[in-house]
């Protein structure tokens, strides 16, 4: 039985790595497939669902990423689909979305533009304690980044389907207080996943919901976002600011305006990339468990998405 790799970027490192890790295995190198019947584990990020029909007796299948939109609108073989949820991944979040957060907090932008000027200005800033972080999706991420800004002083307010109980964190549910929850923030940061729920989420009345200093991070997904309806707000000067580091369509194209947009800021999708050196471990950890009959973690639930 084998594990068959397919990791769209250094996919020998990742084969040589699980060898490493899982030494009483076979792992396969995509696309060579010895015997198809053999694949037990497939250890992937995008992978053509027709061709996992050949794997007649796979008993799971292990993200490489965080994401798992391509999971639930294909034909995927009825088998457990474990997320990578990994600990690091959300730190470099974390510290990403602190990083542009301060960029505007702290005047950064400005005074940037101030020293291609050669003017000496301080400007007044509001301080941590009294600028509120809005976490828009408060899951393992989520959760990662409040804890983040709370270590720097910040109060928290988060956002979610469900809500929570944590102490010292300003919890809204549900629809009908996601008005509330962007009023009361001096900074959002969007890391929902990507489902038939949260596709438009933030339109022009969620936008118009915010702040007219508040900056709006987007390290989750780009369909949660109606760019159209960001670019114009923050033309209309509510909220001030935008960060994006995933978009609806990524690679973003050259012609988007978006790019070009003076209040917004890009990065490509690069808050926090997969690192072979944590993630192999969780993943591995992950088979061990399968082989001895116990429940890996976390599983995809099809029916929320996430
Ligand atoms: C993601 C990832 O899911 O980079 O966005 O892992």
């Amino acid at each position: 039985m084998s594990i068959l790799v397919q990791s769209p970027t250094d996919n020998e490192r990742w084969v040589d790595e699980f060898r490493r890790l899982l030494p009483d295995h076979d792992v396969e190198c995509w696309p060579d497939v010895a015997v198809p019947a053999a694949v037990e584990y497939l250890v992937m990020w995008r992978h053509d669902p027709s061709d996992m029909a050949r794997y007649t007796n796979l008993r799971a299948i292990l993200s490489l990423g965080a994401g798992v939109e391509q999971f639930l609108d294909t034909d995927l073989p009825d088998v457990p689909i474990v997320r990578l949820a990994d600990p690091a991944m959300a730190d470099e979040m974390a510290v990403y979305a602190v990083s542009w957060v301060t960029h505007f907090q702290r005047h950064h932008d400005v005074y940037l533009a101030d020293q291609a000027k050669t003017i000496w200005k301080e400007l007044p800033y509001t301080p941590a304690a009294e600028y509120t972080i809005g976490i828009l999706g408060h899951g393992t991420i989520g959760r990662c980044v409040g804890q983040a800004f709370a270590g720097l002083g910040y109060p928290i307010a988060a956002w979610s389907r469900t809500g929570g109980d944590e102490p010292g964190i300003e919890h809204y549910v549900g629809s009908e207080q996601i008005g509330a929850f962007l009023a009361a923030c001096d900074a959002v940061i969007n890391v929902l996943p990507n489902t038939p729920d949260t596709a438009g989420l933030m339109n022009s009345d969620r936008f118009a919901s915010m702040q007219p200093h508040a900056v709006f991070v987007n390290i989750g997904r780009g369909s949660t976002v109606v760019e159209d309806d960001l670019a114009a707000a923050l033309y209309a000067g509510r909220p001030a600011a935008a960060v994006l580091d995933v978009t609806s369509i990524e690679p973003l194209p050259p012609e988007s305006p978006l790019w070009k947009h003076p209040n917004i800021r890009i990065t490509p999708h690069s808050s926090g990339p997969t690192r072979l050196g944590t993630a192999a471990r969780l993943i591995a950890a992950n088979i061990d468990r399968l082989d001895r009959g116990e429940q890996p973690f976390p599983i995809l639930d099809r029916s929320n998405g996430y």
